[in-house]
């Protein structure tokens, strides 16, 4: 059995400077396309679930997806995470139901609030051997009630702040606020990160492995397969790889990574749909989807860096 938390991951990730990759699974096409690539590339594995996976596919359904994928890989260290938990009962919920890892997301609260909700997370997780992530600062995308994309710079994580908060919270791992959002429209003109804040985190530290949300890069590959077969995704734009493969080799430990498998299965069933009007048979229009994620999630790995280091992270 592979299923396993995340503390070893980080730990090798830190040292090696590399990342792990953290992909939300909504589905079995997507789950599937995501676990052959890293039993092909020999990778260490997060696969994350959200509030709305939860909604529209059910906890049992995913989790027994999820289940044959660690019985298959018995050679894959795979972390079932729980990502964006908004309150003590949801991530409580998670752990119960077997998560080896949960997020607890109290960033649009006060920093005094985000500190209580979060340590009481991290006190019933740890007594059941869960590890939790908590965030600081906010992102884009899923947040924009708090923070529009053009607001985020003046939204980043504060390094003395993150001190703070990790201290008092006794969190594994904190995703910090750097310059990116959630979604396909992550940047009006061009991308920018704020390293410095990964580096001044860092420094007063050490050691301590830090998260990078809204990581898709909205590869252009997809976005022109959309834009081709009737999509309108013109000014969709997201972190360069360059960028997430400098992350990477900082205390970047985790990347997470949605959007791109969206835009990958919605790119080969837009085809299919384009070039064989009559198809009707889901098998057709998903399984080149799932072949397309499977391809896109090999190619990340070397972007992570996380490629043959399975082992290490047993
Ligand atoms: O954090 C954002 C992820 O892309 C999950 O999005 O809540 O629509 O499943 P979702
Ligand atoms: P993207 O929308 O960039 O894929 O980010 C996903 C994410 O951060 C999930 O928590
Ligand atoms: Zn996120």
């Amino acid at each position: 059995m592979a299923l396993v938390g995340t503390k070893k991951m980080f730990e090798m990730a830190y040292k090696g400077g590399y990342a792990i990759g953290a992909f939300n699974v909504n589905n079995m096409e997507i789950t599937q396309g995501i676990v052959s690539a890293i039993a092909e590339e020999k990778a260490p594995l997060i696969l994350q679930v959200s509030r709305g996976a939860r909604s529209y596919a059910s906890i049992s359904y995913l989790k027994s997806i999820i289940n044959v994928a660690v019985e298959e890989h018995p050679d894959i260290p795979i972390a079932i995470h729980l990502d964006h938990g908004d309150t003590f009962e949801t991530c409580k919920q998670f752990v119960d139901d077997g998560f080896t890892s949960v997020m607890i997301d109290a960033s649009k609260q006060a920093f005094d609030k985000n500190v209580e909700v979060t340590k009481k997370v991290v006190e019933y997780s740890h007594a059941n051997g869960v590890v939790v992530e908590a965030e600081l600062g906010q992102l884009g995308g899923i947040e924009e009630d708090v923070v529009g994309v053009d607001d985020i710079s003046k939204h980043l994580a504060d390094p003395e702040e993150a001190v703070e908060f990790v201290k008092l919270t006794g969190c594994d791992s904190l995703a910090v606020a750097c310059g990116t959002s959630h979604g396909a429209y992550k940047f009006k003109s061009e991308p920018k990160l704020a390293f410095d804040v990964i580096e001044k985190i860092a420094a007063k530290l050490p050691g301590f492995p830090l998260v990078m949300h809204g990581s898709s890069s909205v590869l252009k590959e997809f976005k022109d397969l959309i834009n081709k077969y009737g999509g309108d995704m013109p000014d969709a734009m997201g972190v360069p790889e360059a960028a997430i493969s400098q992350a990477a080799k900082m205390a970047i430990c985790k990347v997470n990574i949605d959007t791109d498998l969206r835009m990958a299965l919605t790119a080969k069933i837009r085809q299919v749909f384009a070039e064989q009007p009559r198809e009707f048979d889901p098998r057709k229009y998903l399984g080149p989807g799932r072949e397309a994620i499977k391809d896109m999630v090999k190619h990340k790995l070397h972007v992570l860096g996380c490629a043959g280091k399975a082992a290490e992270c047993m």
